[in-house]
């Protein structure tokens, strides 16, 4: 029997396996679905601070409107149709909580640093296990530079670490200068894991609207290699827990994750396109892959094809580049 058993963000979990943030996170009944397939632990979708602001104004107009004119119109405002995002919200941690035996994660997108603060605590005070700041942000301002982004991050997490006493994931994109340096960062500032990588999902054009069309497609098994180097690159070579999330589809590349270095791999589109139970499929592919190969438990494969274990690290970075140009051969006869 194959121990798959490991330690995520210091919470201990029965398999590496985490069903990450998306709609089947959303609802308790899929969530019952994915925890009785195997996941770990579920990471909820992020609390959106815009959203929050956006249904507290909607509901403030709803109850202003009139109301200088008759005072008794008050009494008859209906209640505006999902404007309590926050209590929503709050009452699925809540919910998630009261229903699964695994830890529930909750997330948070911010806009302002109170924001930040504020909401952090109300989802741990909600029953959140840990949190995860979902930190996507766009640094499309030119005036401002690599080094103010990072510090006012680093003093985002900070300011949420002093708040909350849970533990803390921040789930970072992977466009920085200098990713293991900002991860050591982030670790330095109080995060307990990191999650390598938000998806940023690029708007596209619309040529006969001339609109710009927000787009999501999901992923697929090939864009798992650019978390995969990074997981590899940064194991064994920062203190905090590395979760690996983009491009998880197949039990081979949850395997992949796990021996690159993650200690939680996660899926979202794999999930959406098969369905909860698609964990299942990853949990036992797994843990058939660690069998057939004489590994004892997951411990035991984690980080054994990190770039610290491999005998030419340089394969996960420069030479690689090198070698996959000049190995190239084009199929196109000219
Ligand atoms: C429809 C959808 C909704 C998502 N919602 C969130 C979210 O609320 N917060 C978050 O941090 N990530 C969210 N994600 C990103 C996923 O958690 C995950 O990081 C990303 O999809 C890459 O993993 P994958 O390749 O397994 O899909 C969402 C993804 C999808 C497809």
């Amino acid at each position: 029997m194959i121990d798959l058993t490991t330690t995520y963000l210091g919470l201990e979990l029965t398999s590496p396996l985490v069903a990450s943030a998306g709609p089947l996170t959303g609802r308790l009944d899929t969530l019952e679905r994915l925890a009785a397939a195997g996941a770990a632990a579920v990471v909820l979708p992020s609390l959106f601070e815009e959203d929050v602001v956006a249904g507290a104004l909607e509901r403030q107009q709803l109850f202003t409107r009139g109301t200088e004119a008759f005072a008794e119109a008050l009494t008859y405002l209906p209640e505006p149709e999902g404007a309590d995002e926050l209590d929503r919200h709050l009452q699925l941690v809540a919910d998630a909580k009261a229903h699964l035996d695994v830890p529930v994660i909750a997330s948070l997108n911010g806009t302002t640093r109170g924001g930040w603060i504020r909401y952090a605590s109300e989802l741990v005070d909600a029953g959140a296990d840990a949190l995860e700041l979902n930190v996507y942000g766009v640094g499309a301002n030119p005036d401002d530079t690599a080094t103010s982004l990072e510090v006012e991050l680093l003093r985002l997490v900070r300011a949420v670490r002093d708040e909350i006493s849970v533990p803390l994931a921040v789930k970072i994109s992977p466009f920085f200068t200098a990713v293991s340096h900002f991860v050591g960062q982030v670790t330095a500032a109080g995060a307990d894991g990191v999650v390598c990588f938000n998806r940023f999902y690029q708007p596209d054009l619309d040529l006969e609207s001339l609109a710009v069309t927000p787009t999501l497609d999901l992923s697929t098994s090939a864009e798992l290699r650019l978390p995969l180097r990074w997981v590899a690159l940064l194991s064994g070579r920062v203190s905090c827990s590395l979760a690996l999330s983009t491009g998880v589809h197949t039990p081979d590349d949850a395997v992949k994750a796990l021996l690159a270095g993650a200690d939680v791999v996660m899926a979202t589109s794999s999930l959406l396109l098969h369905g909860p139970e698609h964990l299942g499929t990853l949990h036992r592919g797994l843990a058939a892959w660690l069998e057939d190969h004489e590994y004892e438990s997951v411990a035991q494969a984690r980080g054994s094809v990190s770039a610290r274990s491999v005998p030419d690290p340089a394969a996960y970075e420069r030479a690689n580049y090198r070698q996959v140009l000049r190995r190239f051969t084009s199929t196109y006869d000219a």
